[in-house]
């Protein structure tokens, strides 16, 4: 009987243990993604690995004052989040850390990469020029410099100052040109504007289409998001516009939406290897291609939709420099005018 009551309590101690060794394999993710296919990328994710994924989504900011306000109690691991202007938000509220991976810098382009590795990039958008089909022979566009040209008065559609993307697209500016030449531009396409910003990038292309302008600045998911609508009006507005991808020296404004690794993060090590995961030509495709956008590891092939749209050069800068120039661009638009 008492050999008995051993072994029972031998097991039971033997399953506790089991049952905490296997609970350890955790990592828990704070994501501003909300996609099926990301559900089927983590379960693949934890069969390959053993590694649970605990998922909690939310809103990008949110998610930052969150972690910045659990401080070293977060359970959060990793974070995902779009716009490098945002991730640097992050990385300057010190609530990232940094991370050596030979697999991350082999899949991830150092420019796509926070210089001191806080945040690698996981998915790449532009962020383009639209113009109507109807009233705009492309040959007429050249890129970000010529939207504060006068041709363009009362033409251009871009939403608000506030909002991230722009901030984001003026740093690039500011980084390329300088903080005089940024400001002459922004305060050129404020002139050329054809209503006051209002709406997000999806309303320009509507307004776009509605003959409200010529020309639109919006991301390349969106676009993505609308040909594949199931609302008939929004693939109609989709098809009325075309892309023009700024070229030249200066090339292309991207940015990416990315990831970090928690400062206080509780399974460090998961954390990593899911970052590594995500990275990886295995999860890319599923993963840039939820939301329309550009794979960030060169192995991996664009969707079909966005080869359709042809290449583009895209600006020659770390987008680290999107995060280091945001107050100054954020001082232009108020400055200029720019609501
Ligand atoms: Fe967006």
């Amino acid at each position: 009987m008492k050999k008995l009551i051993t072994i029972t309590i031998l097991i039971s101690v033997l399953i506790g243990l089991g049952t905490v060794a296997y609970a350890a394999e955790e990592v828990n993710l704070y994501t501003n993604r909300h996609y099926d296919t990301d559900e089927e990328i983590l379960d693949r994710f934890t069969e390959e690995t053993g590694i649970e994924v605990n998922v909690l989504k939310g809103d990008s900011d949110q998610l930052i004052e969150r972690i910045a306000r659990e401080g070293k109690n977060s359970p959060a691991d990793l974070l995902i989040t779009a716009d490098a202007g945002r991730l640097h938000r992050a990385k300057k509220r010190e609530i990232l850390q940094s991370v050596e991976s030979e697999v991350l810098n082999e899949n991830v382009p150092a420019n796509l990469r926070e210089q001191g590795n806080y945040w690698f990039g996981l998915t790449v958008r532009g962020r383009v020029i639209v113009y109507s089909k109807e009233r705009v022979d492309p040959a007429e566009l050249g890129g970000y410099a010529d939207l504060s040209s006068d041709k363009w008065q009362d033409e251009i559609l871009v939403r608000s100052s506030s909002n991230i993307y722009n901030q984001s697209l003026l740093a690039s500016l500011v980084s390329i040109y300088g903080e005089d030449w940024a400001e002459d531009w922004a305060a050129g396409v404020v002139d050329n504007m054809a209503r006051k910003p209002q709406g997000n990038d999806r309303a320009q292309a509507t307004a776009v289409a509605a003959g409200e302008g010529d020309l639109a600045i919006m991301n390349t998911y969106y676009l993505g998001k609308m040909l594949n609508s199931d609302n008939p009006a929004e693939v109609e507005v989709a098809e009325n516009v075309g892309i023009h991808f700024p070229d030249g020296e200066n090339g292309t404004h991207i940015n990416v939406s990315g990831a970090g690794v928690v400062k206080n993060a509780p399974n460090r090590e998961n954390a990593v290897k899911l970052l590594e995961y995500l990275s990886s030509a295995s999860a890319q495709k599923f993963f840039a291609s939820a939301n329309y956008e550009y794979p960030v590891n060169p192995d991996v092939e664009a969707s079909e939709l966005l080869q359709s749209w042809g290449d583009f050069e895209p600006q020659n800068i770390n987008l680290t420099e999107l995060g280091i120039h945001n107050e100054t661009a954020v001082k232009i638009f108020n400055r200029v005018g720019w609501q």
